[in-house]
């Protein structure tokens, strides 16, 4: 394990790329024959599950572009991840899931897996314990079967259950109608504010920055809501959406394809790693707070450099975020002018000038 590396990897990481509940899953796994065994392990944080079974007959599946880069790190590209439901194939005699703390995305997997079970499927998850949805129980018992659980382990703990149910539908995407917008949004289970606009990004939506820009980044879409009120506002537009979470780039062209007939530009990525340099007019950017589960400004400093980069000189980054998150200093350090241009109780809307 000890070799295992995070994505992307940095000098002096100080942070693990594996958790007790790997560790828990694996120990338990070492006691089963699994040759023959079909085995697909879902939401692998960094890979610690494909690298340590990649000489089984595994299928990996993940949402998250880090955890997609990270497995092909730490498997040497043994193991190449699928990144959509549409993928899986045939009957897994074995799922093994790093339990996501979002319950609609947990539904989703659940749903979607039932018609790649038979009766003799075994389903072993594994969280640490102070990010155990109470919830999981619920839908693993409604969509899988009777559920029993390990004590815990260092802090982490499995749950096991034998497929019994039948096939089930998944209630997601989800149509959501938003304010303003004529048409709805489809928003998929893993996505940020998947039910509702989120507060921060309708204060953002409602100080949207006036000027005429050709080439726009929605930095961090989920659902594109941002990218397509800057499109409105900017009919002649190339839009860009970035997002390291497959489920969001989906939402987001579904939606812009709803709204528009032009064609926009999709990243699935880590920030804007790949961005090329002095290409964008405008950035628009509500950053993330936690990456899966380790929480940290480490992703909006890394989208505020990358912002930075990617910028032609003298172009926009406008970023929201709540007030005591501190982003404008951040800014200040990376960019040659900021400025905070609008404010409430909560939130904050700054503007750094590349
Ligand atoms: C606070 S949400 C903002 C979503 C949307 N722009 C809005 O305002 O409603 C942050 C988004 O950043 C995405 N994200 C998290 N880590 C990322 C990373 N390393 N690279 C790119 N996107 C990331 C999340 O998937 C999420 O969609």
């Amino acid at each position: 394990m000890d070799s295992l590396k995070r994505y992307p990897v940095r000098k002096n990481e100080l942070l693990r790329a594996w958790d007790s509940a790997d560790e828990l899953i694996l120990q338990h796994l070492s006691s089963l024959s699994l040759s023959d065994k079909r085995i697909l392990i879902v939401n692998d944080h960094f890979g610690a599950l494909a690298s340590n079974l990649r000489s089984e007959n595994i299928t990996s599946l993940t949402d998250s572009f880090i955890s997609y880069q990270a497995t092909l790190l730490n498997t040497e590209e043994q193991i190449i991840p699928i990144n959509s439901f549409e993928m899986l194939s045939g009957i897994y005699d074995l799922v093994v899931i790093q339990l996501p703390k979002n319950l609609s995305y947990l539904e989703d997997i659940l749903c979607h897996l039932t018609p790649h079970l038979n009766r003799n499927s075994k389903i072993i998850c594994g969280s640490m314990v102070k990010h155990l949805a109470p919830g999981s129980f619920d839908l693993l018992q409604k969509y899988i079967g009777i559920t029993s659980t390990s004590l815990a382990q260092k802090k982490a703990r499995l749950i096991f259950a034998n497929f019994e149910r039948g096939v089930s539908v998944s209630p997601y995407p989800l149509e959501v109608k938003l304010d303003g917008f004529e048409k709805s949004f489809v928003n998929n289970s893993n996505l940020f504010s998947r039910e509702k606009l989120d507060i921060g990004t309708r204060f953002l939506l409602e100080n949207m920055p006036k000027g005429n820009y050709k080439t726009i980044l929605d930095l961090g879409c989920a659902n594109g809501v941002v990218g397509i009120k800057a499109k409105m506002l900017n009919p002649e537009a190339q839009l860009i959406f970035c997002d390291e979470s497959a489920m969001a780039i989906k939402s987001a062209k579904t939606n812009y394809q709803n709204h528009f007939s032009d064609e926009a530009r999709y990243e699935w990525t880590n920030c804007y790693e790949n961005g090329q340099k002095a290409s964008l007019d405008l950035v628009l950017c509500n950053p993330p707070f936690h990456q899966s589960n380790t929480i940290g400004d480490f992703i909006a400093w890394q989208m505020f450099s990358d912002a930075r980069y990617a910028l032609k000189k003298g172009s926009l980054l406008r970023v929201i975020g709540n007030s005591h998150l501190g982003y404008q200093t951040k800014l200040k350090k990376i960019f040659a002018q900021s400025v905070i241009v609008a404010q409430n109780k909560k939130f904050m809307i700054i503007d750094a000038i590349a």
